[in-house]
């Protein structure tokens, strides 16, 4: 085979494939039997804010099967990276756990969502609060220069079952701070606060009740929830968004959207009821 004809038969790394784009999978981490990341080449023509989500999958019998995933990587960022739950049972996460590097995954063209800063009216604090995955979105708005320079500080809580499930979000922190982009920024100004609600911790307890308990407020050494100054972005299952939701409303915080920016905005980790 000439040297020309061996480049042709490698497939590029980006295929587009109709309403998707088949992208090659670089690397892949797995955190706990139930957790793992994954990073693939980014097509060049793929715009997306930080924050938002994009439909996901492999491709099964023919078709697409596909989920919605927050990106979890920066907007200037050469790969696409990605967070992910294993379901054993589930019809795209017990195939997507077995991914190795070289593998491809599809990509939807379209990414959406509201854990954006546009949805935010301006404010002094940004508050980040995740539980298990729904730290992805943040995964990528911590490592944005643009959120550094809207707001003085940035917490990000993250809270999980066990301290095992804390690792993706500590390793991420540790390397976000070391970053020679964004880490002066993030030195000065973000703060990573955990807990664990089924293990002993250094802090035990759901975030909804160490909002109102003032246990969160006391760690970071900050004033309690306060419309005139934090804005507020929730990522996590159905019934901590619903209970978040009501926590800000009782504390006067309106609402926010794409369409009408407001003081928090809110979006599902994963399918279910609730909100
Ligand atoms: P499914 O049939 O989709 O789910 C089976 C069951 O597993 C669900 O009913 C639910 O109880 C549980 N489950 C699903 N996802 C999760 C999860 N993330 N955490 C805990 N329990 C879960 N998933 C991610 O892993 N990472 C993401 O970044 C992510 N972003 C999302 C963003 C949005 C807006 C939405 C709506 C969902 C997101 N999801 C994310 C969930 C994702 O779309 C799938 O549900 C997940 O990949 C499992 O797919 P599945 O086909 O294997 O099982
Ligand atoms: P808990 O262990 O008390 O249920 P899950 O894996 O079920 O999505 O949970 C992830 C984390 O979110 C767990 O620490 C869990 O606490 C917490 N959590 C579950 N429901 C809520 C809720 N309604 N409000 C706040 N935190 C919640």
């Amino acid at each position: 085979m000439t040297q020309a004809a061996a480049a042709q038969a490698i497939p590029p790394r980006v295929i587009e494939t109709g309403a998707f784009f088949s992208c090659e999978v670089d690397v892949v981490i797995h955190y706990t039997d139930q957790l793992f990341a994954f990073r693939v080449a980014r097509p060049a023509s793929f715009r997306f804010r930080a924050g938002e989500f994009v439909m996901i999958g492999l491709e099964r019998e023919g078709k697409p099967l596909l989920r919605a995933y927050s990106i979890a990587s920066p907007t200037w960022d050469e790969g696409l990276d990605f967070y992910s739950i294993k379901v054993a049972d589930g019809a795209l996460t017990s195939r997507l756990q077995h991914i190795q590097p070289g593998d491809r995954v599809l990509v939807g063209r379209k990414p959406v969502g509201t854990l954006v800063t546009d949805a935010l009216k301006p404010g002094r604090r940004l508050y980040m609060l995740s539980t298990g995955t729904g730290i992805a979105p943040f995964a990528s708005l911590i490592r944005e220069p643009d959120v550094y320079e809207r707001f003085d500080e940035v917490v990000l809580t993250h809270t999980c079952r066990t301290q095992a499930e804390l690792a993706y979000g500590r390793e991420l922190v540790a390397a976000v701070k070391d970053d020679p982009l964004i880490g002066e920024m993030a030195r000065e100004k973000l703060m990573h606060f955990t807990s664990v609600t089924r293990e002993d911790g250094p802090v035990t307890g759901r975030i909804t009740d160490l909002i109102e308990s003032g246990a969160l407020s006391a760690h970071i050494g900050r004033e309690p929830l306060d419309p005139s100054v934090d804005r507020v972005m929730v990522c996590g299952s159905a019934a901590m968004l619903a209970d978040l939701k009501a926590l800000c409303e009782a504390r006067g915080f309106i609402e926010g959207s794409n369409a009408a920016p407001g003081d928090f905005v809110v979006e599902k980790a994963f399918a279910g009821e609730g909100v």
